[in-house]
């Protein structure tokens, strides 16, 4: 028997919502809403209380620090030590989904439990312009994570964040599906060379041309600076079997361009991109992974998807819902 799904939270974005999730945020709840990447649970950045929700509410470890999202980079500078490489990358880069550590100023006002104590912490001006205005309207800096419990696979609908938490969040701001479809690029920029913690939509290749640096990719899970990066993720409720060229009748098929199961397949299968463009492979991931967990099929097969550009960023993901 299917379940009746009641989600009143879910809003679609007026000026009137705008100062509901407002209202929101300024007594510390939590507000759900589209980014250019993914949804995020956002909370009001400088409350201990309304970041602890967030890490209760995601079932998070609190070792996993969050991402804090200003309008642009004074707000960012007024509680980062700026550098010359997160200048560069800020004016190459923002708005847009990169996020970059920086070093804390001391006695911020932003909760310690933001970046998890640690002395550095991560900073994004997101494009959608929804956060923007609730940003700017709240006046202050918003701590988000992605709108899914801890672990599992990044929602890129409104009624994906609605599966996770049903009505625990007063709020879903719905803008249909976002346009990355994976999180933000995460780079260290406190020396002189950028380093890649989290592949994203900027690319090494991106990096490296805009700073003329040798930028690497280091996404290591012993990391002590990107703890997030420590933890299985992006987790599916199947068996998720990668860089698959061929696939079994009681297997789902993920595939990509023409890699697809032939007419013998008598099981559900869905394409990343016919066109075999990886931007449209990246912003179908999330969507078409959970659409297969739903199906009566017993494991999930994926086909390879090139790992140049973006495809780095999709084979992070998926190697790590594979783990
Ligand atoms: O696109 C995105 O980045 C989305 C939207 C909502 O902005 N947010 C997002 O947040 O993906 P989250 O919490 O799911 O991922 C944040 C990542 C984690 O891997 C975390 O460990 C890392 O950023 N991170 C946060 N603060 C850090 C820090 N101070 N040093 C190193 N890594 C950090
Ligand atoms: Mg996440």
């Amino acid at each position: 028997m299917s379940k009746i799904i009641t989600n009143s939270n879910i809003k679609s974005y007026s000026e009137d919502i705008l100062s509901t999730a407002v209202k929101l945020l300024s007594k510390n709840d939590l507000v759900a809403f589209p980014t250019e990447t993914v949804y995020g649970l956002g909370a009001d950045a400088t409350s201990d209380t309304a970041v602890s929700q967030i890490y209760k509410l995601k079932n998070r470890p609190f070792i996993n620090p969050l991402i804090t999202h200003v309008s642009n980079e004074e707000m960012a500078y007024s509680f980062c030590k700026e550098t010359q490489l997160s200048n560069i990358l800020a004016k190459a880069f923002w708005p847009g989904p990169l996020t970059i550590i920086m070093e804390q100023k001391k006695n911020t006002s932003i909760s310690k439990l933001a970046a998890a104590n640690l002395g550095s912490i991560a900073v994004r001006v997101p494009k959608s312009k929804i956060l923007q205005d609730i940003i700017s309207k709240l006046n202050k800096p918003i701590a988000a994570p992605s709108a899914n419990k801890s672990g599992m696979v990044s929602p890129t609908l409104a009624e994906h964040v609605f599966e996770e938490f049903g009505e625990k969040i007063k709020l879903i701001i719905d803008n249909g599906q976002t346009e990355k479809g994976i999180e933000s690029t995460v780079v260290d920029a406190r020396s002189d060379c950028p380093v890649i913690l989290r592949p994203g939509p900027i690319t090494l290749e991106m990096i490296q041309e805009t700073t003329n640096s040798q930028a690497k990719l280091n996404t290591s899970s012993e990391l002590i600076e990107s703890p997030g990066q420590l933890l299985k993720h992006y987790s599916t409720q199947k068996h998720l079997i990668i860089n698959s060229t061929n696939c079994s009748n009681d297997c789902a098929y993920l595939g990509f361009k023409n890699l697809m199961p032939d007419n013998k397949f008598n099981g559900v299968s869905l394409n990343l991109s016919k066109k075999g463009n990886l931007n449209e492979a990246a912003a179908n991931l999330f969507n078409m992974l959970r659409t297969l967990d739903k199906s009566n099929a017993k494991n999930i097969m994926v086909a390879p998807i090139p790992n140049k550009g973006i495809g780095v960023a999709i084979n992070d993901r998926l190697k790590r819902a594979a783990l």
